[in-house]
């Protein structure tokens, strides 16, 4: 896990107390909840640039690693022998925690804004990252990802650096809001008709079954932080443990997946686990008894998160509802 601690000596400005970097950190959690319309001030600024590293760097560690857990193995090995291209890279966070993950050799980040490049290269040189991290070109084998940037950009302008760099595979890690699942449904659909296979989470290439619907398709994942980073986010009552976020992983190449999707964890009965389901894009309410379950399962399946893929067997179909049997 990277700590603060060795982050803090290779920001672009340097927080004299740890109370400057506090105030930084909200005016920046401002920006991107509250503001979003003065959103892109934040790049122009090197102190909000160094908060933004310090704060979100750690987190997409954990992150990334709790996304690779839904992911088919054949994919993941795909990955391992491709280039990263890191889309929107600000300081570089996606790229450190892929390289942690993969072992990736071969990274090209593309940023719009001098701040972030500036902080990208000093961090990356700084923590003597191994292997080659680029700021122009374009990579043969690759796998393109948006990090938290599809959000701030135009829908034509993520196609267009899509066609332009023309990679292997894609994957969005975005915010889990309806406004950006708005923007994700545009992009699933163009992708779609230029011969992309959806690879995560729908378990079917139809249209997809939330469109229109009050409900938006995102995930959960729970994620420990660096204790350090913890402390912070307690000091400013921020809750980071429980992320929402909206995940999308397309290919060139189909790969085999899973045909149910848990969509929405339902509130539980005395008896029961409750789940929205998307099976083969059809969303369907189901039913686990806890019913012969050992204390160990009860608890793993009520932490269970809406992003997993799942196994079932039906037992009873009563009314609409499915009872169905975890395998
Ligand atoms: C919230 S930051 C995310 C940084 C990093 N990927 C992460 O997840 O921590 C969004 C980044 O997207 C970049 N960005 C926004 N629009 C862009 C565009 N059209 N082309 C390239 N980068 C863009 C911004 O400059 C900013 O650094």
């Amino acid at each position: 896990m990277m700590k603060l601690a060795e982050i803090l000596p290779h920001l672009l400005y340097e927080f004299p107390h740890e109370s400057d970097l506090l105030r930084a950190i909200e005016e920046l959690s401002r920006k991107f909840t509250t503001e979003r319309n003065k959103i892109g001030d934040y790049l122009k600024d090197e102190r909000l640039v160094s908060a933004y590293t310090a704060f979100y760097l750690t987190t997409n560690f954990p992150k990334l690693r709790a996304i690779m857990g839904w992911m088919p193995e054949e994919w993941k090995a795909d990955l391992k022998e491709s280039a990263l291209i890191d889309l929107g890279a600000g300081p570089g966070t996606f790229s450190l925690a892929w390289k942690d993950f993969f072992g990736t050799k071969e990274f090209l980040q593309i940023e719009t804004s001098p701040a972030m490049k500036k902080q990208a290269r000093k961090l990356w040189d700084g923590l003597h990252a191994s292997g080659e991290m680029k700021q122009e070109g374009n990579p043969e084998k690759s796998v393109l990802l948006f990090g938290h940037s599809a959000n701030e950009m135009k829908s034509e302008d993520v196609i267009h650096y899509i066609e332009k760099y023309s990679p292997d595979h894609i994957l969005f890690i975005e915010p889990g809001t309806k406004e950006f699942f708005g923007k994700m449904l545009e992009i699933r659909t163009q992708l779609l008709k230029t011969g992309w296979h959806v690879l995560y989470p729908c378990p079917d290439e139809t249209e997809c079954p939330m469109k229109g619907s009050e409900d938006w398709c995102h995930q959960f994942i729970h994620v420990t932080h660096d204790p350090e980073v913890e402390r912070l986010s307690q000091i400013m009552r921020m809750d980071r443990k429980l992320l929402p976020l909206t995940v999308q992983a397309y290919s060139r190449k189909e790969y085999p997946k899973s045909h149910e999707r848990l969509v929405r964890v339902l509130p539980e009965t005395k008896f029961s686990f409750e789940w929205e389901v998307c099976h083969d894009n059809h969303l369907e309410e189901y039913q686990v008894m806890k019913r012969g379950m050992d204390k160990t399962t009860e608890k793993r399946t009520g932490n269970t998160l809406a992003g997993v893929g799942l196994s079932t067997e039906l037992e009873k179909d009563i009314s609409g509802k499915k009872r169905v049997k975890l395998r």
